[in-house]
């Protein structure tokens, strides 16, 4: 999950990483308030979860509450990469002498931990990464020691940082990383990290994404940090019933069983609807191992919710939850929803029990339901039926 700004900055405050005074607003007025409240020159910085908010226009400096107020006129309701500003967070204005750039990142390929780091900060750092790679240093991070005071001053060193500095903010990069480890984040990302004039060194825009996992047992309090009204909302309902769902921009609703076969059910479905009009799959939706009658219904529901689905594939292989099992649960989930279940139901069932579960379908007889023999089948028929 990634954060907002606002958020990132309320945690590195939490952790006693240097920050500056931040109000969040969501209106003109509330960031005139906010401004007068902060008092001297503040920066209305725009709240979305996307990169390249400066160059947007959606970061402004206010010399005045009036000037913070017209800032705000303009930043909210901008369309910054898809991403509508609703909320903004207005800072207290730093003088700023030189930027510099720090992340530390989950590093997947090589199993391990990961500090960007460069003197050059502002730029985008992907920028920077291909027009001077040779300003930004990469240091590994041994998850089991992470960021000590010997390991950040190693880091400030790599990136160049002059000698009187390598103090300061080798401190600030220690915090830095104990937010990343106190939080289970995958990124924590300062840029720019600056000195002021006076010499400070402050974090003054912040990247954080968090590690889901770790959410529900290790970090119940990170559900107040979701963003509900952000998400699609049936996304929000799958994720509710604890489904594994990723809305899509088709027409044929997927259901299946093991995150490899909804894939590949994905590509034969795109594959099949090149020939019924260009009709394309409407989500990935994986009912895991146990595909029960509730599960089969919370996920029926949720697809059959999506006004843009015409009809949908169950494309399911029978393993440890074999295939008579996975019958009774569609049976079970079409007697649950009664009419909202209004569209076309594609079923292909193989694996343990094949015949056992498609001979209680045949028995079963719903007016909505196909039986396919295989996938390819399965897929061309949902398709047929979706461009009917
Ligand atoms: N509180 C502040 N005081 C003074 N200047 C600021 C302040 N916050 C941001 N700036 C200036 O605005 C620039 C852009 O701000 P920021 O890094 O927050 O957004 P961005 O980099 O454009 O967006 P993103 O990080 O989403 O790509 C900074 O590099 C800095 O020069
Ligand atoms: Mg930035």
């Amino acid at each position: 999950m990634d954060l907002y700004e606002y958020q990132a900055r309320d945690l590195f405050e939490k952790y006693g990483v240097p920050v500056l005074a931040g109000i969040v607003a969501d209106t003109p007025e509330e960031v005139k308030a906010a401004a007068e409240k902060i008092g001297g020159v503040v920066v209305v910085k725009a709240q979305v979860k996307t990169g390249g908010r400066g160059k947007a226009g959606g970061v402004k400096v206010a010399k005045t509450p009036e000037e913070a107020y017209e800032a705000a006129k303009a930043i909210l309701g901008l369309d910054i990469k898809g991403h509508v500003v609703k909320r903004v967070m207005v800072a207290q204005g730093a003088a700023i002498a030189e930027e510099f750039y720090f992340s530390v990142l989950l590093d997947r390929a090589n199993r391990s931990y990961l500090s960007l780091c460069s003197v050059e900060g502002g730029m985008e750092i992907e920028q920077l990464a291909v027009e001077k790679p040779e300003a930004l240093a990469r240091v590994e991070v041994n998850p089991l020691t992470g960021i000590d005071k010997t390991k950040a001053v190693e880091i400030a060193r790599a990136a160049n940082f002059p000698e009187d500095l390598i103090e300061k903010v080798s401190d600030v990069f220690v915090t830095l990383f104990e937010v990343y480890k106190g939080e289970d984040a995958t990124l924590v990302e300062v840029n720019p990290l600056v000195r002021t004039e006076s010499g400070d060194i402050i974090a003054l825009d912040g990247k954080v994404t968090l590690d889901e996992n770790a959410s529900e047992i290790r970090h119940p309090e990170h559900e107040e940090l979701e963003d509900k009204d952000a998400a699609d909302p049936l996304e929000a309902k799958a994720k509710q019933s604890g489904l594994n769902y990723v809305k899509l921009d088709g027409e044929v609703g997927i259901i299946g069983n093991g995150a490899g076969l909804v894939m590949s059910t994905l590509d034969v479905v795109a594959y099949a609807g090149e020939k019924h009009d260009g009709v394309k799959p409407a989500n990935f939706l994986d009912i895991g191992g146990g595909a029960s009658a509730e599960v089969m219904a919370a996920g029926l529901d949720v697809i059959l919710g999506d006004p843009q689905v015409k009809s949908v594939f169950v494309n399911v292989f029978g393993g440890i939850t074999a295939c008579d099992a996975v019958a009774n649960g569609i049976k079970g989930a079409l007697e649950t929803l009664g009419a909202t279940a209004s569209k076309p139901l594609v079923v292909r069932l193989d694996g343990n029990r094949v015949d056992e579960g498609r001979a209680i379908l045949a028995d079963y007889a719903h007016p909505l339901v196909t039986l396919a023999a295989t996938m390819d089948e399965g897929a061309d028929k949902a398709a047929e039926l979706a461009n009917a």
